[in-house]
């Protein structure tokens, strides 16, 4: 969607994964602080959202969506305050269908109404979700029902991020471009193993949908719930950035260990999600459970991920031409997660642990000849 807005990937956070229905004022301004102190706002996490449950069970007598008094004492809006003063932004949640899954006011007919609210209250971005539709099952129906608020949200005059949820039903990809600035492509993530890999390969054909202002979304993170080891985490957070997906922590800060925290927090991975050119990777291979996926960089590196689904460490192996580079007498290869650089003649490989993801950022050109020696007397940083 063309609104100006996430020309990168939005990052930030959203409580459904952690918490589901138990949301308040006070986890979401505890989490702002967190993302203040843990330095991940720093790192760009910058949207807290709220997600399903929110509200009261009825509008008021206006026809205006109500927060529920108990949950947020100060409203949407105080929350929304309290967020924008630690130089954070909110999120909200609503529902294109008479109610939201959790048999909340949904916003279905009462978009310019609840559009107004989220803009009055103050709120930056707004998941839409799909239950309780009423739908026909059509595409029509799909892209009038999502296409009512993004028009609601513009005529409000708030920059608005527009998160469409409507769990890859009616292939998204193929109309949510200006309708949404990014969509769902699967129904909804869990925190094993099995659902992350389903979703990453479902995720992983869709490359040409994506671009700035229009994300494919493969769902919220699980880094952190406990449900897989550090290293599918990893895998996790390897490919959701290869993939340019929205990066929207769903763990309890609060609790969040080092290994967590070192995941989500990696900004050299990071940086792949939100490099500027906003090229979702490409597969180059799938053979036995060997993923070798590219993903093109606005500088003209390469991030390379050899991607292992398979139960056994396996080796994998490519070439820096077969991932997109020019051909040149030599690479500089840097190891995102072990944060370790060196040359290779053009070879990419490396023996992958079972479910592991090793991930490289490679520039044509050898370190030596790049970074003179020079450059570690300090004299020639400038240069
Ligand atoms: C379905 C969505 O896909 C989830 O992410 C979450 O928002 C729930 N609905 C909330 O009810």
């Amino acid at each position: 969607l063309d609104n100006g807005l996430a020309r990168t990937p939005p990052m930030g956070f959203n409580d459904w994964n952690a918490f589901g229905c138990d949301v308040s004022e006070q986890l979401i301004e505890q989490t702002a602080d967190y993302l203040v102190s843990s330095g991940l706002k720093d790192a760009g996490y910058t949207y807290v959202n709220i997600d399903d449950c929110w509200q009261t069970h009825s509008r008021d007598a206006q026809g205006r969506l109500v927060p529920d008094p108990a949950k947020f004492p100060d409203g949407i809006k105080g929350t929304a305050d309290y967020v924008h003063s630690k130089g954070l932004k909110l999120g909200i949640y609503e529902d294109a269908g008479t109610e939201t899954c959790a048999h909340y006011p949904g916003s279905l007919g009462h978009e310019t109404t609840d559009a107004q609210s989220f803009a009055d209250w103050g709120v930056d971005y707004l998941k839409y979700d799909n239950c309780n539709n009423n739908s026909d099952g059509t595409r029509a129906d799909y892209v009038k029902r999502y296409t009512a608020m993004r028009d609601a949200l513009a005529a409000t005059g708030r920059p608005i991020v527009y998160s469409l949820c409507e769990w890859g039903v009616q292939n998204p990809w193929e109309w949510a471009g200006d309708v949404g600035n990014s969509w769902r492509t699967t129904g909804d993530i869990s925190d094993s193993w099995s659902s992350m890999l389903n979703i990453a390969k479902a995720n992983m054909p869709l490359a040409s949908a994506a671009g700035p202002g229009h994300w494919n979304d493969p769902d919220m993170l699980e880094v952190g719930n406990g449900g897989m080891t550090d290293t599918e985490y990893r895998s996790h957070f390897s490919l959701w950035s290869m993939m340019d997906s929205p990066l929207l922590i769903g763990t309890d800060l609060r609790k969040a260990t080092p290994q967590t925290l070192a995941i989500l927090g990696n900004k050299d991975v990071i940086a792949l999600d939100q490099d500027p050119l906003g090229k979702q990777a490409t597969v180059v291979s799938s053979d036995g459970g060997r993923y070798v996926m590219t993903k093109q960089l606005a500088n003209g590196d390469r991030a390379v991920a050899l991607f292992n689904a398979g139960d056994q460490a396996q080796r994998i192996a490519t070439t820096a031409t077969a991932a997109g580079l020019p051909h040149r007498g030599g690479y500089t290869v840097r190891d995102l997660w072990s944060h370790t650089t060196y040359d290779s003649a053009g070879t990419l490989a490396a023996t992958v642990p079972a479910h592991g993801t090793v991930l490289l950022r490679v520039s044509a050109g050898h370190t030596s000849r790049r970074n003179p020696p020079l450059l570690d007397t300090g004299l020639a940083a400038g240069a």
